[in-house]
């Protein structure tokens, strides 16, 4: 999502990014504040911009995203070489506001309205040829779960009316991407003027020039059989789902309101699986959320080993300003949390080794994205289930194109294969 917004900053100042700060005439900062350690790394990104905005005066210093969102004003007045602050939704007047700094030098603009008409007004950044593009279908997000800033920094949901999805689709295809991923927050709930998610799917199967399709990320209260089976029938549809549990505790997740309980996400994977047996899972974990027990704890625990995920993104619950999260007195001690975390992800590496080298000698399709930053001989790709596979000696035709690997070697993130 951050990524998609930074794209769609270069965009709407049709900018030429640079490698080095020094040479640049504008430097961003775009944020995320979903734990309280981004939000501080938000703050020291922009104080180490302070020294070249003394060498050079006329340098423009803004922040944008969900921290500048969080904070506005405060921001403007705590750093004094910061120009501006804007919100995520209003990045499609990003141009006029750097034109008015320019005109104005001194003027220094707070932009964190959240009533922005056409909040999808701006198309990303895509480099020509690059084979893999996002597509943003879905802003903000309805679902209020206890512990997340989301709501209160991107607002509700506002849903991407199916026309444009297509024609940015179409842009991104046009300038050489075989691969979409349509991203929101929770993205399978998606839906606009009767057309629902499973028919996006459908609709995006249609695109010419597209070979594959990802979405992220998805809610599982929202997971429909309509969708498992629009996932199973539409043959671009890759197959991998990241499908956020959190908890595995249902005390816990009621306390999230998250507004499943674990036996519904259990017959949702059950689901999924029974459509497509290849469907690779990836999750979410917030560990030591409220007043979480051993118990509970385990049961997240239970779960993991159950359900076998390929990836697991787990996080210690980070108190955040205005949630309902911090206004329960309830937390557990940090230790604790430090604790369980390191022990469940130190259980998910073996896992991921263990899911991982079940597929050694296996035949995939991989879609070759490019050859590797150190080594021009060396190509990297990924699979349907969206697994890293590196590809030695095979020719740069290659980069576009989906092949046959057999997989030769693996490891907890990733694999070496040779065309099969
Ligand atoms: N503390 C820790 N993790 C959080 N997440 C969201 N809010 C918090 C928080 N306050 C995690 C959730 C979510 C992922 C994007 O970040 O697991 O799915």
């Amino acid at each position: 999502m951050n990524e998609y917004d930074s794209d769609r900053i270069i965009n709407s100042l049709s900018a030429n990014p640079v490698k080095n700060p020094s040479d640049a005439d504008i430097i961003i900062v775009n944020t995320c504040a979903i734990r309280e350690k981004a939000d501080h790394k938000a703050v020291s990104a922009v104080g180490k911009y302070k020294k070249l905005k003394i060498k050079n005066p006329d340098l423009i210093i803004g922040m944008a995203g969900c921290v500048a969102q969080l904070y506005g004003k405060k921001l403007i007045k705590q750093i004094p070489h910061l120009d501006f602050v804007i919100g995520p939704r209003e990045i499609p007047k990003l141009r006029d506001l750097v034109f008015d700094i320019k005109e104005s030098a001194s003027h220094r603009k707070i932009n964190t309205s959240m009533d922005v008409e056409e909040v999808f007004k701006i198309n990303p950044y895509h480099k020509e040829g690059k084979v893999n593009g996002f597509v943003s279908i879905q802003q903000g997000c309805n679902k209020k779960c206890a512990y997340c800033i989301v709501p209160t920094v991107r607002g509700n949901e506002i849903n991407r009316p199916l026309k444009e999805i297509l024609e940015e689709s179409r842009l991104l295809i046009n300038q050489g991407a075989k691969e979409l991923t349509f991203i929101g927050q929770t993205v399978n709930s998606w839906k606009y003027k009767g057309e629902r998610f499973h028919d996006l799917l459908d609709y995006l199967q249609e695109l010419d020039g597209l070979e594959r399709i990802r979405f992220t990320t998805s809610f599982p209260r929202d997971i429909t059989s309509k969708m498992v089976s629009s996932m199973k029938e539409n043959s671009k549809v890759c197959r991998q789902l990241h499908l956020p549990v959190q908890s595995g505790s249902n005390r816990i997740l009621k306390q999230m309101k998250r507004a499943y309980s674990i036996e519904w996400y259990r017959d949702s994977v059950q689901k999924l699986k029974e459509a497509m047996p290849d469907l690779s899972l990836s999750t979410d974990i917030i560990v030591g959320f409220s007043d979480e027990s051993e118990k509970d704890f385990q049961q997240t625990m239970d779960l993991i080993e159950e359900i076998k995920f390929d990836t697991i993104y787990s996080f210690k619950y980070s108190i955040r300003p205005g949630t309902p999260g911090e206004l329960m007195n309830t937390h557990i001690n940090d230790d604790v949390a430090l604790d369980r975390l390191h022990l469940l992800q130190s259980r998910q590496r073996e896992i991921s080794l263990e899911n991982n080298l079940k597929q050694v000698n296996k035949s995939y399709k991989v879609l070759v994205e490019s050859a590797t930053k150190n080594n021009p001989n060396e190509f990297f790709g990924r699979t349907s289930q969206n697994k890293a596979v590196y590809i030695k000696d095979i020719d740069k035709k290659y980069i576009g194109r989906i092949v046959e690997i057999t997989k030769k070697q693996a490891f907890q993130n990733s694999f070496i294969g040779e065309l099969t």
